[in-house]
């Protein structure tokens, strides 16, 4: 594929498929005129420059790369032919075979960005079909790095794990927000303030792992070895089940991923 990728959106109104359609852009790995992006209902006002349809066959023609971001459950009618094209999903629960025989495509990925991708800062496992070759896996790194951190993995069922993970994006840490906050303002602080603190928490918490490049494992040690109030919160979390409730939640996460898409 040479010069800018031809690259179609199933779901482009969507929030997924906006966010990926705004990193691409930014990116420079397309230019609006090379990008298809399709609706249902209501055309929105962005993208203004690309091309809208809601003729989804119509997008697959003039795209060398077809995105599908529509809901698991909108999938199974959405009959386009992507016969010689690479076509990616980021839908949950849905199987690369299944993907390559409703499409007539032998070049299929995977792949499961998160929300974060709206800020390019999604974590983004993806895994391939046997005939996706090296120019292809070039476009797809390219494709998800643009929406953040990419990862290939060696099997489905790691992306079905990740699927109720990573793939769940903010949700997890801003559970645990929600329930800092609630005792915050149990105990009489101001709403706005109990808000400010634990948002500027969470931040910091992404900004300084990334620059000490620690496990959380290690940070949570030595906030142990302290021995100091930190401690004593940690402490009586865990002894109230904490990584337990975590460990379950996940794990729930996970049976719900591999029972989207009708594939399984
Ligand atoms: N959002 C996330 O954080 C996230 C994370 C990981 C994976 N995903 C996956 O990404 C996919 C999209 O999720 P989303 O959150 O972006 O959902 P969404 O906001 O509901 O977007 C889906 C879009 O698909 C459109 N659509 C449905 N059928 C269509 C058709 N036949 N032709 C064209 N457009 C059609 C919908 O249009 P209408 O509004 O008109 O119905 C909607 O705009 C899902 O499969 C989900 O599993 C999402």
């Amino acid at each position: 594929m040479s010069g800018k990728a031809r690259i179609g959106i199933i779901g482009g109104a969507g929030w997924l498929g906006g966010s990926i359609a705004e990193a691409i852009l930014r990116s420079g790995l397309t230019d609006p005129d090379n990008l298809t992006l399709s609706y249902r209902r209501s055309r929105p006002d962005r993208f203004a420059a690309s091309h809208w349809t809601t003729d989804n066959q119509f997008l697959a023609d003039r795209s060398d790369v077809v995105i599908f971001s529509v809901r698991p459950e909108d999938w199974g009618s959405v009959p386009v032919n992507l016969e010689r094209k690479l076509v990616i999903s980021v839908m949950a629960g849905v199987r690369i075979s299944a993907l390559m025989e409703k499409h007539a495509s032998e070049r299929v990925v995977r792949a499961l960005p998160n929300a974060a991708a709206e800020v390019s800062f999604s974590f983004t496992p993806w895994m391939a079909s046997a005939s996706v070759d090296a120019d292809d896996r070039i476009l797809v790194r390219k494709i998800f790095g643009a929406c953040g951190v990419e990862d290939e993995v060696n099997s489905e069922a790691d992306i079905d794990y990740l699927t109720g993970m990573s793939g769940t994006g903010p949700a997890f840490p801003a559970l645990l927000a929600a329930a800092m906050m609630k005792h915050a303002i149990t105990q009489g602080l101001p709403a706005e303030v109990a808000q400010r603190a634990v948002l500027t928490m969470l931040i910091g918490t992404g900004r300084l792992l990334e620059r000490h490049k620690d496990s959380p494992t290690e940070i949570v040690n030595r906030f142990l070895e302290y021995r100091g109030v930190t401690a004593a919160g940690i402490e009586e979390m865990r002894a109230s089940g904490f990584d337990d409730a975590v460990s379950r939640g996940l794990a729930a996460a996970f049976k719900k991923s591999v029972s989207m898409g009708g594939t399984s």
